[in-house]
């Protein structure tokens, strides 16, 4: 059984060439894979921004990136509140990309506070843009709960799921 983390010694920075994500894996190949070869090019690209959570020796504990991406319309029907955000049959959403957690710390809460750091990114982006929605697509049904139990809700037919900008206010707020 692994030690409990100290989130005081903690520390979340936008990714860096200084990062060590070699030595990394959250168990998931596509993500292992990604954060080995995508995340760095990716990040530096302006094409999705990264968080990347270190120990106090520099390890690379975690890390979840966020994008722009358009949703198309009909995904979103039924959901009233958005109609006055579509353009040219599209919602701009910010999406949750990707989120890992190194496999030896898993369950530790780490996950959960990454989460929350996402969102309350969201909560400040929305209040300055507008930005409706924060979408994210669960990998698989026990992550689909996972999420739904931090206040995503699904939506569409393909298994996506979001949250409204005012609930992201509401949980960054209430911390
Ligand atoms: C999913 C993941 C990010 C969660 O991070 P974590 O630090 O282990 O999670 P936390 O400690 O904050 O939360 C623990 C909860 O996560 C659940 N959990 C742990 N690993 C999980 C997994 N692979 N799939 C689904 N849920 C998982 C636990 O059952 C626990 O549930 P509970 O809150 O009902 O008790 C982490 O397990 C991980 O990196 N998995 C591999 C990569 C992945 O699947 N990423 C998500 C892509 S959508």
């Amino acid at each position: 059984m692994s030690l409990p983390l100290d989130f005081n010694k903690i520390t979340l920075h936008p990714l860096a060439a200084d990062c060590p994500l070699e030595g990394f894996s959250c168990g998931e190949p596509g993500i292992d894979d990604w954060v080995r070869k995508k995340a760095l090019p990716r990040h530096n690209a302006f094409k999705a921004r990264v968080t990347a959570a270190h120990d106090d020796s520099g390890r690379l504990l975690g890390l979840y990136s966020l994008t722009l991406i358009l949703e198309r319309e009909r995904d979103l029907r039924s959901s009233e509140g958005l109609r006055a955000f579509i353009q040219f049959g599209h919602i701009p959403t910010l999406h949750f990309e990707y989120l890992a957690v190194r496999q030896s710390i898993q369950n530790g809460g780490l996950g959960s506070y990454l989460t929350l750091d996402a969102i309350c990114h969201f909560a400040d982006m929305a209040e300055r843009t507008g930005i409706p929605i924060l979408t994210l697509q669960p990998l698989t049904k026990r992550l689909a709960t996972y999420y739904g139990e931090r206040n995503f809700v699904p939506y569409g037919s393909s298994g996506r799921m979001m949250m409204s900008a005012e609930t992201a206010i509401r949980l960054r707020d209430d911390g």
